[in-house]
């Protein structure tokens, strides 16, 4: 597995969750306790993005419904979501941060909802009436 240098140290201080990119996999970086973590961006309930939710002591907060991830293990451990996020190994060294990903991460990671890769259907237009059986 290759590391990757993601961020500096204080780009993650205590409490914080950022957006950050390895190639096109998109990862949460957070810090709870001293200790950084590195997940999925993406909630496994309905796809917000994890970066925008926020540290608590028992995990990553989902901003959409309230779901919390445990940090280690990316299970969920509150409803609605029922599925595991990804979560990738990290190591703090020298003032730098460091996730390791591979093939299967990457994918694991970039996999979403299958409904948010199809298209809406058009929406027909609305009868605006001046028909039979109109007044
Ligand atoms: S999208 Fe995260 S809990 Fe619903």
């Amino acid at each position: 597995m290759e590391f990757h240098n993601i961020a500096r140290s204080g780009q993650i201080p205590e409490g914080v969750v950022r957006r950050m990119f390895v190639g096109e996999v998109e990862i949460a970086l957070s810090r709870s306790d001293g200790t950084v973590y590195a997940t999925s961006n993406y909630c496994s309930h309905l796809d917000c993005l994890l970066s925008s939710g926020k540290v608590t002591d028992e995990g990553l907060l989902c901003s959409c419904h309230g779901s919390v991830f445990d940090y280690e293990s990316g299970e969920p451990l509150c409803p609605p979501a029922t599925r595991p996020i990804t979560v990738f190994p990290v190591k703090e060294t020298d003032g730098q941060i460091w996730v390791g990903v591979d093939e299967e991460l990457a994918k694991a990671a970039m996999r979403r909802r299958a409904s948010r890769n199809r298209r809406t259907p058009p929406v027909a237009p609305a009868d605006r009436g001046n028909g039979p059986g109109t007044a």
